[in-house]
């Protein structure tokens, strides 16, 4: 067992997040997450509504009674979804863990605490993880530059931005983006986090609510398939390669463009169709650089057992042959 002061935090057995995932983190994925003893995360505007998101929860709870929680992601748009009403839902629906991800969560954070909520933010700089923390989040989720999703401007990777935050940040930390394996969870636990988050390996598993050709091309493609996109317009996100990320990122490369120009591409009903129709240039498609990694398509209880397994094996035979060799000669 790997206990950690995140999983003590939040009450799971093994310190693995899945984390929020726009149409993909659904009432399946996150009750087999949390079946299976991680912590799954309903993505909460990926429903519709608020009122569809108090169904979603109840749905979940239907399927496991072991703790989950929902990520409440901050749009950079000018027309914001109702975010006090999706924040209602949550508090009366009875969650007791939300990952809030994105700029500026102060209002969220400060709601959600005073109703009692264990508050995971999500952030991509170390400068973001403080600010988080001095708002009262209860842990923090550092994404490195390999990560799916938004990676932020600053281009830190892993290996530098983990162990940074941890020599700063005093709340329990998990590291995110490129996990995959129990060789990334213990590094995880060496660089000083207290546990993983993933995003791209969760979506390669049976129970993801997206088309098999999804699944199948996450499996196909290497660690060099993604594309950054929204570059020039400081919203860098990190997608799968294919046709359209492609187009992207070429039309974002004219000395004039302007993000009308991408508009029709990059819509979020273009991603979701591609998800679940399988037609794999319909839209973006939003996978890491850990797609290098990810080479099956287990169920979430064989994928979470094998990490746990492979990473105290790894702590047990290579890392002790280490820490004792030595003494040895
Ligand atoms: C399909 C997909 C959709 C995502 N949507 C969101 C989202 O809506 N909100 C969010 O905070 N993060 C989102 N992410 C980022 C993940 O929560 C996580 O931080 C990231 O995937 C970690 O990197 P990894 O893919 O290398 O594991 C998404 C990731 C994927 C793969």
């Amino acid at each position: 067992m790997f206990k950690t002061r995140f999983t003590e935090l939040v009450g799971v057995e093994h310190p693995i997040v899945q984390g929020g995932m726009q149409w993909v983190g659904r009432a399946e994925l996150v009750a087999a997450v949390a079946n299976a003893g991680a912590l799954g995360l309903i993505t909460a505007l990926t429903q519709p509504t608020p009122e569809d998101l108090t169904k979603e929860i109840a749905r979940c709870r239907d399927m496991t009674d072991k703790p989950f929680g929902v990520n409440l992601t901050i749009l950079p748009t000018i027309k914001p979804p109702p975010y006090a009403e999706y924040r209602q839902a949550i508090i009366d629906s009875g969650i007791t863990i939300v990952e809030t991800a994105g700029h500026k969560p102060q209002e969220h954070v400060e709601h959600f605490k005073s109703h009692g909520i264990t508050v995971v933010h999500k952030c991509t700089a170390v400068r973001h993880a403080l600010t988080a923390e001095r708002m009262g989040a209860d842990a923090i989720s550092i994404d490195g530059f390999e990560c799916a999703g938004h990676p932020g401007e600053d281009d830190i990777p892993g290996l530098i931005l983990i162990p940074a935050a941890a020599d700063q940040v005093k709340v329990p930390m998990i590291a995110s983006g490129g996990f995959g394996d129990g060789r990334g969870l213990v590094a995880a636990l060496a660089l000083g986090a207290d546990g993983i988050n993933m995003g791209t390996r969760f979506c390669a598993t049976v129970e993801a609510p997206i088309h098999q050709n999804i699944k199948d091309f996450i499996v196909a493609n290497d660690e060099r398939a993604t594309n950054l996109i929204f570059r020039r317009f400081h919203n860098t996100g990190r997608v799968a390669k294919n046709d359209i990320s492609d187009e992207v990122v070429r039309i974002s490369n004219r000395p004039d463009a302007e993000f009308k120009d991408i508009q029709p591409l990059v819509s979020g009903a273009r991603g979701r169709a591609a998800l679940e129709t399988g037609d794999i240039g319909a839209g973006l498609v939003w996978a890491g650089q850990v797609q290098g990694l990810i080479h099956d398509i287990p169920t979430v209880a064989e994928l979470i057992t094998r990490i746990v397994s492979e990473a105290r094996e790894i702590a047990r035979t290579r890392l002790a042959t280490f820490s004792t060799a030595g003494e040895v000669r």
